[in-house]
C-alpha cells in the first residue's frame, strides 16, 4: 500500500476496554496480561492498532478515568513487566498501541490534589480550579457536572469550591498553570519513551474553562428525557479558544518522536470539531469523529453528515469514523442486528481511519444489568435515563464455556456475561462464514488489500430513500458501495451514471460475483461492495 500514508491513516484501530477484554489473572476483571494473550486474535482479525482504555493507578470511582498516578499501573491490571511485554508482543505482530491519556482531571486521591486541598496557601492550590462561594454562599456559578448535579464541590476545611466536570472524585486540573503543563507533558514523554505509538486524549475539548467563570446559558432544546447536564449549553466550560494552545503544546511533544499520533476525544458539531486539526500542523492528528454514534440511523442524514464532514476537513486533515465506544449504547442494540452488518460495511469502506469497539465485531448487544450489579457511577447518579454504560462494557465472549472464556468458570466476572454467549462468541463465529465476525474479517482484509478503500478518494452517489452510496477510487481501482439502511428492498438506479462491475463482498454471501450493469436490487439490511469496471 502507498507509503505516502502513515500507519494511523492506512490502519484500523480497535478499542480494548481492559476490564472486560480478557482476564489473565483469574479474578473476574480483565487485565494487560489478558490483552497480550489475545493479540493473536487481533492479528488474525487484521487490526493495525489497539487503543486501551486506562489502566493507571486509580481508586476506580470512574473505572480508571480517575487517575491517582499517571506513571503507575494499577495492580488489578498488572505490572510494569506486563505492560512492557504487551508492547513488545504487539509490536512483534505489527500492532501499534495507543494509550488513553486523561489530562483534564485527576483522581481526588492524586497526591497533587491531596496537597492542593490541604490549605489555601499550598503551592499546588492553583493546580486545580478553586473558587470562592457566590455572595449567597452557594457555588460560584451554574456550571453542571456531566455525571449529574452541580460541577462545584464545597471543601469544608478550606472554605472554597473546586470544579469537577465529571465526578466530584475527579477534580479538574488547571491547564493554565505552567507547572501543570510541564508535569503532564513529561508524563506524555514517559509513555512515549516506553514505546506507545499514540495517545487517545480523554475529553480534550474540556481542558480549558472560562477564566471569568461566566454562567452557562440555558439550552432551549432541553427535554426531560435528556441528561440534566444538557439543560445548559456548555459554552463557558468546553471548546474554549485557549484550548488550542494546550493542544499545540501536546502536539509539540508528539512531534519530538517519529510517527506518533494523537486522537482527541470530542463530541462537537463538524464545524467545531475540525478546528482541532489546528493550524500549521499544531492540532491533534485525529479529532475523534463520533457523529455516527450519536446521530439517528437514517440514510439521508448520514449521507449529509459524510458530505459535510468531507467538505469541512482542512487541507491535509485525515478523516476518521467511529461506530461504538465504552460510553455509548452497543451498535447492535442501537441499530438492530441486521443494520449492524450494514454499519460494518459502512465503517470499513468510508474514507478515514475506522475505530472498532471490542465485541462489535461479534455483534455483542447491550446486556441488561440487574440493579444490584450496576457499577457505572453515571447510572448510580442519574438512574433510569439509559445513561449507564455497563450494558456496553460486559465481558468479551470468546467461546461457549462458562463465563464465555473471559475468566475462570468459578469466578464471578465484574459485569454479567451476555445470555447468548454460547452461540455468540469468537470461536463459534470464526467457524461460520455467515457470522458477523466473518463479515468483519472479510471487510478488514479487503480494506488492507485495496488502497482504494483505505486511502482512496470518496465521491458520493446521489440515491433516494434508505439507500446510501459512494465510490472509492485509487490509482485506477474503483469500488462502488451501496448500503440499504432500511429493512425493505430498494433499487439502486442512479440517474447520474451507469455503473458496471461485479459484487466482491456483501453482508450476505449469496451476492458474491454477481454482475452489475445498471440497476441493482438491494434487499433490506443489505450492503454491497462492487468492484467497478466502468
Ligand atoms: C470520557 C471517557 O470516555 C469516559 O469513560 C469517562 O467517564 C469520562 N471521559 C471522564 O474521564
Amino acid at each position: 500500500m502507498s507509503n505516502k500514508y502513515l500507519w494511523w491513516q492506512r490502519g484500523i484501530i480497535y478499542q480494548v476496554y481492559p476490564r472486560s477484554f480478557m482476564d489473565g489473572y483469574g479474578d473476574g476483571i480483565g487485565d494487560l496480561r489478558g490483552v497480550a494473550a489475545r493479540l493473536d486474535y487481533l492479528q488474525w482479525l487484521g487490526v493495525d492498532a489497539i487503543w486501551i482504555s486506562p489502566f493507571y493507578q486509580s481508586p476506580m470511582a470512574d473505572f480508571g478515568y480517575d487517575v491517582s498516578d499517571y506513571k503507575g499501573i494499577h495492580p488489578m491490571f498488572g505490572t510494569d513487566e506486563d505492560f512492557d511485554d504487551l508492547i513488545s508482543k504487539a509490536h512483534e505482530r505489527e500492532i501499534r498501541v495507543i494509550l488513553d491519556f486523561v489530562p483534564n482531571h485527576t483522581s481526588e486521591e492524586h497526591p497533587w490534589f491531596v496537597e492542593s486541598r490541604s490549605s489555601r496557601g499550598n503551592p499546588k492550590r492553583d493546580w486545580y480550579l478553586w473558587a470562592d462561594p457566590a455572595p449567597d454562599g452557594g457555588p460560584p456559578n451554574n456550571w453542571l457536572s456531566v455525571f449529574g448535579g452541580g460541577a462545584w464541590e464545597w471543601d469544608e476545611a478550606t472554605e472554597q469550591y473546586y470544579y469537577h466536570a465529571y465526578l466530584k472524585e475527579q477534580p479538574d486540573l488547571n491547564w493554565r498553570k505552567p507547572e501543570v503543563q510541564k508535569e503532564m507533558l513529561d508524563t506524555m514523554r514517559f509513555w512515549l519513551d516506553r514505546g506507545v505509538d499514540g495517545l487517545r486524549v480523554d475529553v480534550i475539548w474540556h481542558m480549558i474553562k472560562d477564566d471569568q467563570l461566566r454562567d452557562n446559558p440555558p439550552n432551549p432544546d432541553h427535554e426531560p428525557s435528556m441528561s440534566p447536564f444538557e439543560s445548559l449549553l456548555p459554552v463557558y466550560t468546553t471548546d474554549r479558544p485557549e484550548v488550542h494552545d494546550v493542544v499545540a503544546m501536546m502536539r509539540g511533544v508528539l512531534d519530538e518522536y517519529d510517527e506518533r499520533m494523537m486522537i482527541g476525544e470530542m463530541y462537537l458539531p463538524t464545524e467545531r470539531l475540525v478546528t482541532y486539526y489546528g493550524k500549521n500542523g499544531e492540532g491533534v492528528h485525529m479529532p475523534h469523529n463520533l457523529q455516527l454514534i450519536v446521530m439517528p440511523w437514517d440514510a439521508r442524514r448520514i449521507a449529509a453528515t459524510i458530505d459535510t464532514y468531507e467538505g469541512a476537513l482542512p487541507p491535509g486533515a485525515w478523516p476518521n469514523w467511529v461506530l461504538g465506544n465504552h460510553d455509548k449504547p452497543r451498535l447492535a442494540t442501537r441499530v438492530g442486528p441486521g443494520q449492524a452488518r450494514v454499519a460494518a460495511v459502512l465503517l470499513l469502506t468510508l474514507r478515514g481511519t475506522p475505530t472498532l469497539y471490542y465485541g462489535d465485531e461479534i455483534g455483542m448487544h447491550a446486556v441488561d444489568i440487574p440493579p444490584d450489579k450496576v457499577q457505572d457511577p453515571w447510572e448510580k447518579n442519574v438512574p433510569g435515563l439509559g445513561l449507564g454504560r455497563d450494558p456496553s462494557r460486559t465481558p468479551m465472549q470468546w467461546d461457549g464455556t462458562p463465563n464465555a472464556g473471559f475468566c475462570p468458570a468459578d469466578v464471578e466476572p465484574w459485569l454479567p456475561v451476555a445470555d447468548d454467549y454460547e452461540e455468540n462468541n469468537v470461536q463459534a463465529e470464526s467457524e461460520d462464514p455467515e457470522s458477523m465476525l466473518s463479515l468483519y474479517r472479510r471487510l478488514i482484509s479487503l480494506r488492507r488489500d485495496e488502497p482504494a478503500l483505505a486511502v482512496g478518494s470518496y465521491a458520493p452517489v446521489v440515491t433516494p430513500g434508505d439507500l446510501l452510496a459512494y465510490v472509492r477510487e485509487n490509482d485506477g481501482r474503483k469500488f462502488l458501495i451501496v448500503l440499504n439502511l432500511g429493512h425493505e428492498a430498494q433499487t439502486f438506479d442512479p440517474d447520474e451514471r451507469v455503473f458496471r462491475g461485479r459484487v466482491i463482498l456483501g453482508t450476505h454471501l449469496d451476492r458474491d460475483g454477481e454482475a452489475l450493469a445498471g440497476a441493482l436490487s438491494v434487499r433490506g439490511d443489505e450492503g454491497l461492495v462492487v468492484e467497478l469496471t466502468s
